[in-house]
């Protein structure tokens, strides 16, 4: 019975072993993460994506050079804007990254993007793949880095997401069976768990941080998850100043909601969907998905954009300069860190809590009744610059 269909089955599998096979290869060859401070010049190249993508990763933009206007000038640090992510060019194009803007991309050390808009059934769009998951893939971002601070909750956690395997890897190339038997694929190698464990351990070394908890659901997927944890606790031993522990992802998602456990928790690394889904949760705590900037980083490259999408309606009504920029900043401020101005970005992350909580001199409501993203980054570097 059957015997056609589970032939075509295991063909198809086969099929996707052998590409995960030369991904764990790949990832075997990988060097070590790129030092910036090793660099003669950082290029910097920014993608304004489409929707209120532009108009928010302009201002962006505007606030990186500000506080990096030595570095520029001496260059040491340069600016590529790189047109072509959009969704009218990629739909032309067939592709979920045109070839030539990927080989842009390539050429920088370090990438700010802004939303890009996902087709989905209905909308006129070619189905093509979502940038972002595609970018991801395409430059091996493995750590999806999403920090959620609610300071006057004592809320400060830093999420570490594996951001290229779980239900992500072989996420289009599940298998139909039969009319009645549907199969999707998990996908978890020790290269991929290694990477983003020690990734999230080192980051609570050199940030000050004594705990880093797994989250899985280890007790029932056995074989992935039970990979995953295996390895957090192998790797936990090189950190014995560390506290290490693990939870499943149904209780932490309780106990995010926690007021007298929630506190406790500092760094967190999880397995993608879980990492996809637990993060817009905490995001929720800090004033939604708007506020969030996430780092995407892999060895060679990196990419730091906002968690919420293109908001074409704004567009559409003419308001698209009066999206709030504050995601953009926030994903700013992580590639200061990330490339080596750890200082700058503190300044700006302290500037962005004056403005949108402490004085709220100019208020963002996405319509005339509230300030444009220019005149709120003009606000925001004033008050950096009031901090001096
Ligand atoms: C995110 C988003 C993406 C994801 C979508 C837009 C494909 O939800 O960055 O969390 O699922 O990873
Ligand atoms: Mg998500």
């Amino acid at each position: 019975m059957y015997t056609e269909q589970i032939e075509r089955a295991k063909q198809l599998f086969g099929a996707l072993l052998e590409r995960q096979l030369k991904r764990v290869e790949a990832m075997k060859a990988q060097e070590a993460f790129l030092d910036y401070a090793a660099l003669d010049r950082i290029v910097i190249g920014v993608c304004g994506g489409d929707g209120i993508g532009p108009s928010i990763t302009g201002q962006a933009q505007r606030v990186l050079e500000f506080l990096l206007k030595d570095e520029i000038r001496a260059g040491k640090v340069e600016f590529r804007v790189i047109d072509g992510l959009t969704i009218e060019r990629r739909a032309q194009e067939g592709a979920a990254i045109p070839a030539q803007v990927l080989a842009q991309l390539k050429e920088c050390h370090a990438i700010l993007k802004g939303p890009t808009t996902t087709p989905r059934a209905g909308d006129g769009y070619p189905n093509i793949e979502s940038a972002n998951v595609a970018m991801r893939k395409e430059l091996d971002l493995f750590a999806n880095v999403r920090p959620v601070s609610v300071p006057d909750q004592g809320i400060d956690w830093t999420f570490f997401r594996e951001n290229t395997e779980g239900g992500y890897a072989a996420g289009k190339e599940g298998i139909a069976v039969s009319e009645d038997l549907c199969v999707d694929f998990t996908i978890v190698t020790a290269q991929g768990c290694d990477r983003i464990i020690r990734a999230a351990f080192e980051y609570a070394k050199n940030n000050g941080k004594t705990r880093v908890s797994a989250v899985t659901k280890a007790n029932i997927v056995k074989t992935t998850d039970g990979k995953f944890l295996d390895a957090f606790y192998r790797i936990a031993k090189d950190y014995p100043d560390i506290a290490a522990d693990d939870w499943y992802i149904d209780i932490m998602t309780a106990k995010l909601v926690d007021e007298k456990r929630r506190r406790d928790f500092q760094v967190l690394v999880l397995p993608n969907l879980y990492g996809d889904i637990l993060t817009d949760e905490a995001a929720e705590f800090q004033g939604g998905v708007g506020t969030a900037g996430s780092a995407n980083l892999g060895k060679r490259y990196a990419m730091f954009e906002a968690i919420h999408g293109s908001a074409p309606r704004m567009v559409r009504e003419g308001r698209a300069q009066y999206a709030d920029p504050c995601s953009m900043l926030r994903a700013a401020a992580l590639l200061l860190n990330h490339i080596g101005y750890p200082d700058k970005a503190k300044r700006l992350t302290r500037a962005l809590e004056t403005c949108t909580v402490t004085e709220r001199r100019l208020v963002i409501t996405g319509r005339e009744t509230g300030c444009t993203g220019e005149q709120f980054a003009d606000y925001v570097m004033e008050t950096m610059e009031k901090m001096n």
